[in-house]
């Protein structure tokens, strides 16, 4: 299967580097079309694929084509690639907010598959979620899990909705997670703690107690049960963030992000 992937910047860079290093595409395999020709010298040189600077040397032999563009490039993309693109031919669209009916009208192409990676993906711990038209075939999601699935873990979800609201869970989430990280550092830090003390703690506390996570199948209430003991250290620092109402803050966070995907959703129409 040739796969082409349209935008060599951060993520079309993972993507290419992941594939092969799973070995489920090959260097022959891989195309590469890049805007940029200081970015398509770069990519080059990384011996991932063969690098086009436009698509009449590549895309029409293309079996999968990855938009990974900024969303505000696709209408120069789309009103390009329009003419040459073929009906049999699957798009794999990671960019934020641009709707499957926007790829499918803009392009005249009926199989889309739209997903939202995180950047966890650039070293293969990525969360994506992802869903697809009508037209998509079984075999065509299959076939596209196992190549989502070599950056991270890869979810299929049934609407649309969903990949909006994916994008405020775990697209946006790495962010929550440094928030929460960097505002403990800063209390380490205060306690006497020196920078790299600070960093070593946290990053190792956020780690073990995920991996203990999911090592058991003990809820996150189970383990706060297990770890507060009554009148111990553990239940006054909860009992400071529920009073403070940390719990509703971050889900409002949450919401907010799901609110403004669904507004950048509309502007991209
Ligand atoms: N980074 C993330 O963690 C993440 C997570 C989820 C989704 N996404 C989505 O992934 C997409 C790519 O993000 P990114 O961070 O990889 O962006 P990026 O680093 O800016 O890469 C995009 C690349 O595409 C090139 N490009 C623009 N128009 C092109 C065209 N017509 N033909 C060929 N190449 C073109 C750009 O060149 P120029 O620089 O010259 O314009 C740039 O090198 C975005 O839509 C974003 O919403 C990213």
């Amino acid at each position: 299967m040739k796969i082409l992937i349209i935008g060599g910047g951060n993520m079309g860079l993972t993507y290419a580097q992941s594939f092969i290093r799973a070995q489920i595409s090959s260097k022959e395999d891989m195309m590469i079309l890049e805007k940029s020709p200081e970015r398509a010298d770069e990519l080059a040189k990384k011996d991932i694929g063969t690098v086009y600077g436009e698509p009449d040397d590549c895309l029409q032999k293309a079996d999968l084509i990855i938009l990974a563009v900024k969303p505000q490039d696709t209408a120069v993309l789309f009103e390009k690639l329009r003419p040459m693109v073929h009906p049999q031919q699957v798009f794999l669209s990671i960019m934020a907010g641009v709707k499957i009916t926007t790829i499918c009208e803009s392009l005249g192409v009926s199989k889309v598959i739209r997903a939202m990676p995180n950047l966890p993906a650039q070293i293969g711990q990525g969360m994506t979620a992802f869903t697809s038209s009508d037209e998509v075939t079984r075999i065509e999601l299959v076939m596209v899990q196992n190549l989502l699935s070599t950056t991270g873990k890869a979810v299929y979800v049934e609407k649309e909705h969903f990949i909006d609201a994916s994008t405020a869970i775990s697209g946006s989430g790495p962010a929550y997670v440094w928030f929460f990280m960097d505002a403990m550092m800063d209390a380490a830090r205060n306690m006497g703690f020196s920078n790299s003390e600070s960093e070593l703690l946290v990053s190792q506390t956020f780690l073990g107690a995920v991996e203990l996570y999911m090592a058991t199948n003990f809820s996150c209430e189970e383990w706060i049960r297990r770890v507060a003991s009554r009148g111990g250290t553990t239940e006054a620092a909860l009992k400071s963030f529920s009073e403070s109402n940390l719990r509703k803050d971050i889900m409002n966070g949450a919401f907010a992000a799901l609110n403004r995907a669904e507004e950048l959703g509309k502007d991209a129409k």
